[in-house]
This record gives C-alpha cells, sequence and structure tokens, in this order.
C-alpha cells in the first residue's frame, strides 16, 4: 500500500505524523527516508504528540536514540553517523524493538538492510516552493485510507 500526500507546511507534517500514530502498534518500525531538512524530525514530533508524549521532541543528532515515555514507547533514532552492524547494535536498534516500543528512524538509507518488512517508510522529498513537501508513505494494508 502506497499513499502520497502533500504537506505546505512543518504544522501540517507534524499533523500527518500524529494521523499516523493512531494506526501504529507496539514492535512498529516507522523508517525515515530524505534528505537534510526534509522533515523528518518534524514528522516525528507529531507521531510523538498522537502517542501522547508530553513535552518537546529534539533531533537525536548527537545522542543517536531517545527515548520518550508514551502509548507505546517511542525510540527515536538518527542513523546519520551509523556505519556497519557493529556500529548499529550499540545504538540499542535491536533491543528497543525487542521492547515493544515504537521506532521511528531517521536516515533509514544507512539501515535499509536490516529494516523489518513490516516497516512503514516514510520518504520526504522537497516540493515545488520552500514549505512544500511531497510525502510518501509505504506499507501495509493500515495506509489503505490514510490522509483521504
Ligand atoms: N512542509 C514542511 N514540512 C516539514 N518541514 C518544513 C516544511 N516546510 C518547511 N519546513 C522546515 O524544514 C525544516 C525541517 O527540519 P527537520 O524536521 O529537522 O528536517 P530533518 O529531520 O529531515 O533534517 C524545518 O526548519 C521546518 O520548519
Ligand atoms: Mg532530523
Amino acid at each position: 500500500m502506497k499513499k502520497t500526500l502533500v504537506s505546505h507546511s512543518a504544522a501540517q507534517t507534524e499533523q500527518i505524523g500524529e494521523l499516523l500514530a493512531a494506526l501504529l502498534h507496539r514492535g512498529d518500525v516507522v523508517a525515515f527516508f530524505g534528505g537534510l531538512g526534509a522533515g523528518k524530525t518534524a514528522f516525528v514530533r507529531g507521531l510523538a504528540r498522537g502517542l501522547g508524549v508530553a513535552g518537546s521532541v529534539s533531533s537525536p543528532t548527537f545522542s543517536i536514540v531517545n527515548v520518550y515515555p508514551g502509548s507505546p514507547m517511542l525510540c527515536h533514532f538518527d542513523m546519520y553517523r551509523i556505519d556497519g552492524w557493529d556500529d548499529l547494535c550499540t545504538t540499542g536498534f535491536f533491543d528497543y524493538a525487542e521492547d515493544d516500543a515504537v521506532l521511528a528512524v531517521e536516515w533509514s538509507e544507512n539501515i535499509e538492510a536490516v529494516l523489518p518488512e513490516h516497516s512503514i517508510f516514510v520518504t520526504i522529498e522537497p516540493g515545488e516552493t520552500q514549505t512544500q513537501r511531497i510525502i510518501t508513505l509505504e506499507g501495509d494494508e493500515r495506509l489503505e485510507n490514510f490522509g483521504d
């Protein structure tokens, strides 16, 4: 199942993230693709809100992973610097995946080979204006009516 949406602002991208949160279950992986400034963190901010995370969400650029209590718990990864299997293991990616959390993974390009098949793939590309983004979601049948 593949859905393409157009966002016209960071706030709208957050809203789309919040809507997606309603469809997520424990153990889900949301894998983000898209360059610097695409809006991945903005999307995760909305996702977090939708999962009931209180407080602000910032980019895990230096921490690699930020963990937020929510329902379910949210683990927000930045894989920008991750190179290879050993590196990935040290992030706790596999441990958190077993913890029944929702995993949101920025720079999934870097860990593509180990993303579970059941992941929801979110690609954010620049649109025609500075504030336009083309957001493509790919996943299972849950996405069928998403964004309609
Ligand atoms: N439609 C949009 N969706 C998301 N972000 C947008 C949009 N339009 C402009 N922006 C801006 O682009 C930047 C996206 O930053 P961020 O979410 O941190 O990107 P990334 O995590 O992909 O590097 C923010 O400065 C945000 O205000
Ligand atoms: Mg980011």
